[in-house]
């Protein structure tokens, strides 16, 4: 005797069917869903520590108040002082404060000399370095603002100097012309270059063959130095850094009031 289903049971039994796979796919979403989110969880928190593409040297972190939030060998990069601040550089007391004119000793220039300010600001190194080294040297006043360069420019006419050429930089590239500058010096400057890899790479580039990098940085040892964090820079931070590209340190002078003297040269490579 063939025996037939009833219908109500082929009903019931098609709608256990459906039910299981809507069920079933129920479940898959839910699977997808709970993968997603757990990868977008797992790169949103882990984005930080991984690097840009292209950019293999920094990491990325939540900027502090006066940083960028890019992180160069452990050290926060520090914003640009902008143009507006064009004042505080040139203020009465710095000569006294920070014994520019010590400092200026210190870097023995020579006449015929082609020198390189790196983050020239208004002129401050620039004008008098551009005087002592003489009309047979030159120097290369570097900066990104063209408004910083624009004040250098005019006070470089009122004073009738004419070896300061205005060079305006970008972020990742000074500009300078390859082994060809004696002294490269750099005042409270670079703790805020925001590619300060590809920068000094270009700088190691450049130096003549007994060229010099005059690295000028507050102390960030001496907690005592009134300069916020991010704008000081231990003697050990800016040897790890130099030596990235090839730049060892020579020499430092500690009698100025705040600021590290730092010479670095190039490597010589062994024979
Ligand atoms: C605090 S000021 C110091 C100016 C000058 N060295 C002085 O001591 O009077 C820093 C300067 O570095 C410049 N600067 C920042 N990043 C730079 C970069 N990547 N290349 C060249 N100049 C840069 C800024 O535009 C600014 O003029």
């Amino acid at each position: 005797m063939r025996c037939t289903p009833s219908r109500s049971f082929t009903n019931r039994l098609r709608y256990q069917q459906v039910t299981y796979k809507t069920h079933y796919r129920h479940r898959v979403l839910k699977f997808w869903v709970l993968a997603a989110t757990f990868f977008i969880t797992f790169f949103n928190v882990h984005a930080s520590a991984v690097p840009e593409a292209g950019g293999q040297f920094y990491r990325y972190d939540e900027p502090s108040r006066d940083g960028l939030g890019k992180i160069y060998m452990g050290r926060e990069i520090a914003r640009v002082m902008g143009h507006r601040g064009a004042n505080w550089l040139e203020r009465p007391e710095r000569e006294q404060k920070e014994r520019t004119d010590l400092l200026f000793e210190l870097l023995a220039l020579r006449p015929g000399d082609t020198v390189a300010d790196i983050g020239a600001g208004t002129g401050y190194f620039a004008l008098p370095i551009a005087t002592a080294i003489g009309p047979s040297g030159r120097v290369l006043a570097v900066d990104i603002q063209p408004e910083m360069l624009a004040i250098v420019e005019e006070r470089a006419r009122a004073l009738q100097i004419d070896n300061v050429v205005l060079v305006l930089a970008t972020e990742t590239d000074p500009m300078l012309p390859d082994n060809d500058v004696d002294l490269v010096l750099m005042v409270d400057a670079y703790h805020e270059f925001s590619s300060p890899r590809e920068v000094m790479a270009r700088v190691a580039d450049a130096l003549s063959e007994d060229g010099r990098v005059v690295l000028v940085e507050y102390r960030e040892e001496d907690r005592a130095v009134p300069i916020k964090p991010l704008h000081k820079m231990s003697i050990d931070q800016a040897k790890r850094e130099m030596a990235a590209v090839g730049l060892v340190l020579d020499q430092v002078h500690d009698n100025l009031p705040w600021q590290h003297v730092m010479v670095f040269r190039r490597q010589v490579e062994a024979q």
